[in-house]
């Protein structure tokens, strides 16, 4: 979206976990744990968007969140503007909840249906001790600002379109001025005409209120136009990381490939070019995700290495990082050059195991399951 994206990092998570104990029995021990991030390092610049992508169950959600705070990580950190607030309580954690927001993808559920659009957009105000005369001036701004009218302070979420929903939530998100918004699928609930209504507001606020986003959704088709750089998610793991033109030219990890071959071209000729990978089975149970690469069961290119060690993160240059033995589209040259990035690649990853070969030379074909 916005130019700025040469600014300093708002936001750093560095080996980022969260894992949601499964409890059983009487005494309600742990018997496994679900990965859902599973050592995850980057950083998110003042000013910038950031897609996080990934098919359902891979932990965009439970990223999101936990930036924002809304979930405790279970290790690693959350750096918001040079400070460490991973292990804040409830009381110092307040003042960054103004600076840190969510928009939610169903604009149905995260809207309150007994509650006025003026106490849902006004809640947070309220909690941070506005008073209520600045409070409803605050609100009809705010209704402004995203495209209703201030009229439409005492009505109820069921008299508003899907859409116009979508929008009292963003404008909830933008009562306290925010630094940085987790859009957590924003479009997806809303049908095709409309969405890209809702993506050109996202944009003007970005530029008009200097925010910062992390954009997330399942399909790469929706972040393309408003990324400067895009993430890639699969089962917990960072598995590439890239300027957003860069990655949809120029894909390294399968896993991203597959996942662009399913993005529309609207150009036929192109399309027709292009072969659709269609990716087998679902996202495997990360209660015990898969050993090494944990796309190996679907991964068409998959040898015998993927299978035992994690690929570490590596760097293409221009800030492209993928994890993949087998990249696709580097020649041998290319993988001559490439370093491990020591700060991304997470500790089960094996570091020395710079990927030497290209992935097509590689090719098999995706094992079938079951
Ligand atoms: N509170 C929780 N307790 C236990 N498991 C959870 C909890 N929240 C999420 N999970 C699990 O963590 C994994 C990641 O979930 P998450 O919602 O973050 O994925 P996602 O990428 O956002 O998927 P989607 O596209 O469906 O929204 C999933 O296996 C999910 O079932
Ligand atoms: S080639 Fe190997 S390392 Fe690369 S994505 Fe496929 S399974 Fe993973
Ligand atoms: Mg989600």
């Amino acid at each position: 979206m916005s130019s700025r994206n040469g600014g300093e990092p708002l936001v750093e998570i560095r080996n980022l976990k969260k894992y949601f104990p499964i409890r059983k029995g009487l005494l309600q021990r742990e018997v496994a744990r679900v990965h859902a991030v599973d050592d995850v390092t980057f950083a998110v610049r003042e000013g910038e968007t950031l897609g996080l992508v990934g098919e359902s169950g891979c932990g965009k959600s439970t990223l999101g969140r936990t930036i924002v705070r809304l979930l405790e990580p279970t290790e690693g950190a959350v750096i918001f503007e040079g400070r460490d607030i991973s292990s804040l309580g409830p009381r110092a954690l307040r003042p960054l909840r103004r600076r840190m927001q969510m928009v939610f993808q169903d604009p149905y559920a995260s809207l309150n249906p007994r509650k006025r659009v003026g106490s849902i957009i006004g809640a947070p105000l309220k909690i941070h001790g506005v008073a209520k005369s600045e409070r409803r001036q605050r609100v009809q701004e705010l209704l402004e600002t995203v495209g209703l009218s201030p009229e439409h302070y005492n009505r109820f979420p069921h008299e508003f379109s899907g859409g116009q929903r979508q929008r009292i939530g963003v404008a909830r998100a933008l009562a306290l001025n925010p630094q940085l918004i987790v859009a957590d699928e924003p479009v997806s609930a809303l049908d095709v005409s409309i969405q890209s209504q809702m993506l050109n507001l996202l944009d003007d606020l970005q530029k008009e209120l200097q925010l910062t986003y992390i954009f997330i959704a399942h399909d790469l088709g929706v972040v393309r136009h408003v990324s400067n750089r895009i993430a890639v998610m699969y089962l917990g793991k960072l598995v590439e990381l890239s300027p957003a033109e860069e990655l949809y030219q120029r894909p390294i990890m399968p896993y991203t490939e597959a996942l662009l071959s399913a993005v529309p071209i609207p150009d036929p000729d192109l399309s027709h070019q292009r072969e659709r990978i269609v990716l087998e089975g679902d996202v495997p149970s990360p209660i015990n995700p898969p050993s090494g690469c944990r796309f190996h069961p679907r991964c068409r290119y998959m040898t015998d290495i993927c299978r035992e060690v994690e690929p570490p993160l590596t760097d293409y240059g221009h800030g492209h990082l993928a994890a993949c033995h087998h990249p696709l589209n580097v020649d041998k040259e290319t993988l001559a050059r490439v370093t491990v990035s020591e700060r991304h690649t997470p500790a089960a990853a094996d570091e020395r195991a710079k990927p030497r070969d290209p992935g097509k030379e590689e090719a098999k074909p995706i094992p079938r399951s079951g």
